[in-house]
């Protein structure tokens, strides 16, 4: 099936207009928006009328996901390879349940099991699983901006499963969906969230600054200070040359009256020795208590990307109570994957890209202000 072809998403030589296809259709409104990234590598170049768009097509999926069959075949025929160079359970399975949800062919490679321990390369891989019929490839990998490269090599779309320290693009749209279904009033504008714990080796952090300051919010990031170094200049500069967000080690200021808490996991295999004493003093410093709780709004919602280590960052009570949205945000998972894939397997190759795969959308100025970004290795 070729989406590009299809009357619903627009003429071949049009700039990519996106209605659902009937297909799609339920009791929501079909989202209608421009879509014009090849790739999905992170969010830092979208706009916030594209987080409007993913916003507005995550719902029709998430509609998709109600019904007794929740399968649809708008990528019948196409090829999505998952190609995991870590460890991975709930971004692997979702991105997994979410192509075969929109039909697609689906393979699942696992490095560890792979040609990659005969001493294969990431760029050779790619061309084999390219070969054998990929169109679609989400890539995981402990070293940041393997996807960009990969990006480079693939004719289709490359999707960042989480790229090392750098970014991990669907946590940060599966989290701005989570709150803007559960906060009153249904946005993040003006909110206050507090991102607490491993700021320096998340990734998930770095793509949710990038999406929740772009949607409005107050980010306040909080850690012991050898896990924000680096975060103060680039608040100092300003996330995309204008938007800010606070950095602080003091707890007590980051929770008060806060509307939302996510908290991160001690990213160990990340980590050098030495940032941090032991993690029994890091659980009795900054681990999210229910008495720390009681520091945000009554009503402050509790996040987690997973996988989380109960007793250390956050309280099993805590991570279980009626404040968390864990489990929603894992289950949000599916119909964002769902939206990305769809909206990129419509957009029309090279419409935004140059001949060397970079990107070439005016809106792309966005290097000037990764120069201030906490180094991620
Ligand atoms: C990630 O892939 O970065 C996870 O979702 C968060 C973590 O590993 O702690």
């Amino acid at each position: 099936m070729n989406l590009s072809a299809d009357p619903a998403l627009g003429a071949p030589d049009e700039a990519v207009e996106f209605a659902i296809p009937t297909t799609l259709a339920g009791s929501n409104p079909a989202p209608a928006g421009r879509w014009t990234h090849r790739h999905l590598l992170d969010v830092d170049v979208l706009t916030s009328d594209d987080l409007d768009l993913v916003m507005r097509t995550t719902a029709t999926m998430a509609e998709v996901l109600t019904r007794e069959i929740p399968k649809v075949p708008v990528l019948r025929g196409w090829g999505v390879t998952i190609l995991s160079y870590e460890a991975s359970t709930r971004t692997r399975v979702s991105f997994e349940v979410a192509a075969k949800n929109l039909s697609a062919d689906v393979v699942n490679i696992a490095a560890a099991s792979s040609s990659v321990t005969k001493g294969e390369s990431l760029i050779d891989t790619i061309r084999t699983v390219e070969a054998l019929g990929a169109r679609m490839l989400v890539l995981r990998h402990a070293t940041s901006g393997a996807p960009y490269l990969a990006a480079q090599h693939f004719s289709g779309s490359v999707l960042n499963g989480g790229d090392g320290w750098h970014a991990h693009p669907t946590q940060a749209l599966l989290d701005l969906y989570t709150l803007e279904t559960r906060l009153p009033g249904g946005s993040v504008r003006g909110r206050k969230i507090v991102i607490l714990g491993d700021v320096l080796h998340s990734r998930v952090a770095r793509s949710n600054l990038w999406a929740l300051t772009a949607a409005g919010a107050d980010v306040w990031v909080c850690g012991p200070t050898t896990l924000l170094r680096g975060f103060d200049a680039w608040a100092a500069s300003g996330v995309a040359g204008s938007r800010r967000f606070t950095v602080t080690s003091d707890l007590n200021a980051a929770l008060r009256d806060a509307d939302v808490v996510m908290a991160l996991r001690i990213q160990r295999e990340r980590m050098a020795a030495g940032l941090l004493p032991s993690l029994r003093e890091y659980a009795a410093r900054f681990g999210l208590t229910r008495e720390r709780l009681a520091l945000a709004r009554p009503d402050a919602l509790v996040m987690h990307p997973g996988p989380m280590n109960e007793g250390v960052e956050i309280a099993a009570d805590v991570a279980a109570g009626d404040q968390s949205v864990i489990t929603d945000q894992v289950a949000n998972g599916v119909a964002v994957r769902m939206a990305v894939l769809y909206l990129l397997a419509g957009a029309r190759d090279g419409s935004a890209r140059d001949g060397g795969g970079r990107d070439v959308r005016p809106e792309a100025g966005r290097e000037a202000a990764r120069g201030a970004v906490p180094a991620a290795e």
